[in-house]
């Protein structure tokens, strides 16, 4: 099958590491392992400049119509005078409500040769390999009412509301049910049951799904404090971690200090099942922005966008066998010592944006 991709490359090193994913491309093209319709389109602050918006209708209906959108980064300090709505991030912000993106997959994977430069030792996170499912649409982010009003003795008061439905709630629990399937079976579920309502009834709904549909999966429930403590103190029992936006944020940046830097680690941000075809709408990018201390000087390290490109290849195109393919080329060139500025120890020799995305194709040819 041809797969319809979208890239978005954006600003900064989104531009510069998207290069890197399409000489990825090329190769599987030219080794008849895939088969790509390739578009390519303006985001963010680039978007802005050519007409004035972060982004624009005609590049909304690609993304519509895309297998799957591989984004770059957006944003820099050439637009951070422009107003609210037209600022870059609103592109990636209207990518992720049109296309109702609600599950924010972020996997956490510590490489042995990387074990080194994790913020904890080497034995608690060598072959830490996690994926945490954070619900991106909902929550304490958007609950209405979300206000500030002054109180008639002069106080100002705050109001921020978790909310959220049975549906919603459904519709996550059940993408990390399938996606423990494809793992180690092991899933947790993290919530605050004992102090918010609206844990009680993640609790209840995700206890309930798992009863009708995923009794095969080993499900733990696990208030999010103590989640917290646990992913800093035995990382490694965590397989699958489902989790609300707010307690999703915060335990997805404290995994990503498990791993070492920004500039490994990849996400993917999935929508609804179509009914009829039964594909995804899916954006895949790097969790790092971009970038524009380093930008134009092609140093960046290509690997989380790579690996953002690879997670498309497993979830949307129905290729894990090349992901997993690509996954032990990226741990290859890293134990060759193969290192960008980001992940360099002091005084270790570093490389450049274009020879790490090379090395990676060179490891792949040796598959
Ligand atoms: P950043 O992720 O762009 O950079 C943070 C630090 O990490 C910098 O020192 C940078 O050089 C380094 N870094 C990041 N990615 C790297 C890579 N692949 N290789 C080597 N080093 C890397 O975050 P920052 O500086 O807070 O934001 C810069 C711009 O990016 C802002 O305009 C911000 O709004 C935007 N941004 C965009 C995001 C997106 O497009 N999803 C996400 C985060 C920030
Ligand atoms: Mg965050």
């Amino acid at each position: 099958a041809t797969h319809k991709l979208l890239l978005l490359p954006g600003d900064g090193i989104g531009v510069e590491v998207m290069e890197e994913v399409k000489g990825l491309m090329k190769w599987l093209e030219a080794r008849g392992l895939a088969s790509f319709a390739i578009e390519e389109d303006l985001v963010g602050g680039a978007a802005f400049d050519a007409h004035g918006e972060a982004i624009s209708d005609e590049t909304m209906a690609r993304a519509q119509a895309a297998d799957a959108i591989i984004f770059g980064a957006v944003g820099g300090p050439k637009w951070d005078k422009v107003s609210y709505d037209k600022r870059p991030e609103a592109g990636l912000l209207r990518l992720r409500k049109d296309l109702d993106l609600f599950a924010n997959l972020r996997p956490a994977i510590c490489y042995p040769a990387l074990a080194d430069s994790s913020s904890l030792k080497r034995e608690i996170v060598e072959g830490l390999d996690i994926l945490i499912v954070r619900e991106l649409t909902g929550g304490t982010y958007f609950g209405e009412p979300k206000e500030i009003v002054t109180l008639e003795n002069g106080q100002r008061r705050a109001v921020d509301t978790q909310v959220y439905t049975t549906s919603e709630i459904e519709r996550i629990a059940r993408v990390a049910f399938e996606l423990g399937r494809l793992r180690k079976n092991r899933v947790h579920s993290a919530e605050k049951r004992n102090v918010m309502k609206s844990g009680l009834l993640w609790n209840q709904v995700v206890t309930a799904l798992h009863a009708a549909e995923y009794s095969d999966v080993n499900l733990e429930h696990i208030l999010a404090d103590n989640c917290a403590m646990q992913l800093v103190r035995n990382p490694k029992q965590f397989d699958v971690l489902v989790t609300d936006n707010l307690f999703g944020d915060i335990l997805s940046d404290a995994a990503a200090m498990l791993t070492g830097s920004l500039g490994m680690l990849p996400s993917a941000s999935l929508g609804a099942e179509d009914p009829v075809t039964g594909k995804r709408k899916a954006l895949y990018e790097p969790v790092h922005g971009s970038a524009p201390d380093i930008s134009g000087k092609g140093l960046a390290n290509p690997i989380a966008e790579l690996a953002s490109f690879g997670m498309a290849l497993r979830y949307s195109l129905d290729l894990g066998d090349i992901a997993d393919a690509l996954d032990r080329a990226i741990a290859r060139v890293l134990s060759q010592g193969f290192r960008t500025g980001d992940i360099a120890a002091p005084g270790e020799k570093t490389v450049g944006t274009v020879e790490m995305g090379q090395a990676v194709i060179t490891a792949l040819e040796h598959e």
